[in-house]
């Protein structure tokens, strides 16, 4: 499934391609580590399924899941990433189980509850993350990181439009989804990124009281087991 792909048409001038492979053209190595937050929700255990993997890049996630067994899709609209990442795949073995897909996710749309997992780590943008709430299946997980407002005094270049606002993502979950962890995660350099980790409740499981900080770790009842999020 990791086939070398031609670019659609409509994306050959798409500016976001042309940025981000320019960036992985230019000696960009790719490390193939996969994110902590995939790491810890594959640790958790959603329940079998797929996975999605939105803007992923050369991913290390990916890869990871797809090494659990999981079918995985992962989407971005540089062919560059998807080229690493395919080849990578390929020397692993684990080709037949990773689905690339080239598409600009400010219009591609996910199936409906299709993924016991949906991740998407280094990317932000309102409109897609409900298409990646929606994709999540009944008592699948969703992981999302992406840099918040205050990251802009590190980075002066990055556009408001990329960052969460307050209390964001968390603050944006459909009816349904219970929230596990969500925490700001500081690097000087690199500037602040938040780090959230949610279910969707199966149909008719009640919704339980958060603690004082929105989080849910440590709450009885939750139905899989909780490993410490990553630091
Ligand atoms: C910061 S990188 C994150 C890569 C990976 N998820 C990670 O955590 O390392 C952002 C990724 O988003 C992709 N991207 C940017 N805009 C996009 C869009 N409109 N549609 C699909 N992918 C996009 C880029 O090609 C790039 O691979």
């Amino acid at each position: 499934m990791c086939s070398d792909q031609q670019t659609p048409a409509e994306l050959a001038g798409h500016p976001g391609r042309l940025q981000w492979n320019a960036r992985y053209e230019r000696g960009f190595a790719a490390s193939f580590v996969p994110h902590p937050l995939a790491v810890w929700a594959l640790a958790i255990g959603p329940p079998d399924g797929p996975v999605l993997d939105l803007a992923c890049g050369p991913s290390g996630s990916a890869l990871l899941a797809a090494e659990a067994g999981r079918p995985v899709t992962a989407v971005d609209v540089s062919d560059v990433a998807l080229g690493l990442l395919g080849a990578q795949a390929r020397s692993r073995g684990l080709s037949g189980l990773i689905t690339l897909i080239q598409a600009d996710l400010l219009t591609w749309r996910p199936p409906r509850g299709k993924y016991s997992l949906v991740l998407c780590t280094g990317y932000w943008d309102r409109a897609v993350f409900a298409a990646g709430t929606a994709a999540v299946a009944a008592g699948g997980l969703l992981g999302w990181e992406a840099f918040t407002e205050a990251a802009r005094q590190a980075r002066p270049g990055l556009c408001p439009q990329w960052c969460l606002g307050a209390g964001e993502p968390a603050a944006l979950l459909p009816a349904g989804f219970e929230l596990i962890s969500q925490d700001d995660v500081t690097d000087g350099e690199r500037g602040t990124r938040r780090r959230m980790l949610a279910t969707r409740m199966q149909a008719g499981a009640e919704a339980r009281p958060r603690t004082a900080g929105g989080d849910m770790r440590g709450a009885a009842g939750a139905g899989m087991p909780r490993p410490d999020p990553p630091s």
